[in-house]
């Protein structure tokens, strides 16, 4: 299995690339699902978790082609299946994504269902509670979702809790209802807005994308169209955060500052210097780091994407801080990895004390799941010696070249067979 080696103790420097958001990506392919006409996505990011969506759409019979540069054409003219395999979901989750457009477009969907993951039990019976309030009949049944409807119908739908591809689902779904859907409480999040923007150039009639509340006017059908997807936010805050923890100064290019507000305001507030143009950040790492709490909330406030990644940074400040994630039930996998490079942190249930400044030693760490994998690589650039992080192919389902663009700005960081 890859791993990665750092050693760690070099300040970074230069410049670094922003590829474009796996999480708007996701959703915006299987968009596709909606027309029998041509897609075209361009700044995709070549991340793992993109290759799997597109084996799964080929497996419902899209055609779906990667071009070199981030750009994938896409046409779902007729479907051959309305099945999301176990054998895909159980390998990314946001497989769940084909549910919405398929009971919209073909009447009917089987899904498997995700299952658990490992930062939380994560359900999707806000999903399937929407779906069933546009008149969808839902049976769950050998670990799969049955879903049918002859045509979905408008509805007024209201989240308990904040979803963002439950959000994305809805809106997909509803876009070829019949009548008007209102969704209360929906996700906010940037790439949730960006698909928005793509299913208007299809033709979808939507307003209030970005905001709580949102309305679909359905339509009989939708057509193609081209669109390049938004920057990556959570790769972009990962870099500010890299340099913050190594020391240095960078430039961070092909980036949205306005899309991770709550990242750059908490990142000042300990003391990391950041200068936003309009899609570059200047990143300059202070001498001395000060303790900063953190709560994650759904957008705009402090995501929890960036949760791991900051907590590695503030076992090098001086003090104490606390982290609160009150997102996922099981997101501080990330804890006892960093623990074993030296770092302090207290967990106590959703909060994690860490203290610090400590000075961490570079070791053998193992990575549990996306966002905590980016966490030890920061570690690691901070850490004295030699650190290697095993099953990098978490990170690879995230981070396009992560090792690359870091070896780019001036790290000592190579892969290993
Ligand atoms: C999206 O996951 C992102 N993934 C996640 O990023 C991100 O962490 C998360 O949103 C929160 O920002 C993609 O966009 C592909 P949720 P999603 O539904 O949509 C509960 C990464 O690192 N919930 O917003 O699956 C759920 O358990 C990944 O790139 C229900 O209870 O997350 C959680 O506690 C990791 N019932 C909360 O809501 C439901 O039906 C928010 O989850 C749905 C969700």
């Amino acid at each position: 299995m890859e791993k990665i080696r750092i050693v760690g103790g070099r300040p970074l420097e230069g410049t670094v690339r922003i590829s474009g958001a796996k999480n708007a990506s996701l959703p915006e392919l299987c968009a596709a699902l909606l027309t029998d006409q041509q897609l075209t996505l361009g700044n995709v990011p070549e991340v793992r978790d993109i290759r799997t969506m597109g084996r799964v759409l080929a497996a419902l019979g899209a055609e779906v082609e990667f071009r070199v540069g981030g750009e994938v054409e896409l046409r779902a003219g007729s479907l051959t299946s309305v099945e999301a395999p176990y054998e895909l979901v159980k390998t990314m989750r946001a497989s769940v994504l084909v549910l919405g457009p398929l009971v919209a477009r073909e009447g009917r969907a089987r899904v498997s269902l995700p299952g658990g993951c490992a930062i939380g039990a994560r359900p999707i019976d806000l999903h399937l509670m929407a779906l069933e309030k546009m008149g969808a009949t839902i049976a769950v049944e050998h670990g799969y979702v049955e879903a049918r409807a002859e045509r979905l119908r408008g509805a007024e739908i209201s989240f308990d809790t904040v979803t963002v591809t439950g959000t994305e689902n809805v809106m997909m779904a509803a876009c070829l209802a019949d009548g008007q859907t209102v969704l209360r409480n929906a996700a906010c999040e940037p790439e949730v807005e960006d698909l928005a923007t793509l299913l208007g150039a299809m033709g979808a009639r939507i307003e209030g994308a970005g905001t709580s509340t949102l309305r679909v006017e359905g339509v009989e059908r939708l057509a193609g169209a081209s669109h390049r997807v938004i920057p990556d936010r959570i790769e972009t805050g990962t870099y500010v955060a890299a340099c913050a923890i190594a020391g240095g100064e960078i430039e961070i290019r092909h980036c949205q500052p306005n899309h991770l507000r709550a990242v750059i305001d908490k990142l000042r507030e300990t003391g990391v210097r950041i200068e936003e143009g309009p899609d570059n950040l200047r990143v300059r790492a202070p001498r001395v780091l000060r303790p900063a709490n953190v709560t994650t909330q759904p957008y705009p406030g402090f995501p929890t994407d960036m949760q791991a990644q900051y907590m590695a940074l503030m076992t090098q400040a001086e003090g104490a801080s606390t982290m609160t994630e009150t997102i996922f039930e099981n997101r501080f996998m990330h804890v006892a990895e960093l623990a074993r490079m030296g770092a302090s942190v207290r967990e106590n249930g959703r909060t994690a004390i860490v203290t610090g400044p400590t000075p961490l030693s570079g070791a053998q760490v193992m990575a549990t799941d996306l966002r905590a994998s980016a966490s030890l690589v920061l570690a690691g650039l901070a850490a004295s010696g030699e650190t290697v992080v095993d099953r990098i192919y978490h990170l690879d389902r995230g981070y396009y070249r992560i090792d690359e663009k870091l070896r780019g700005l001036g790290a000592d960081i190579e892969r290993l067979a």
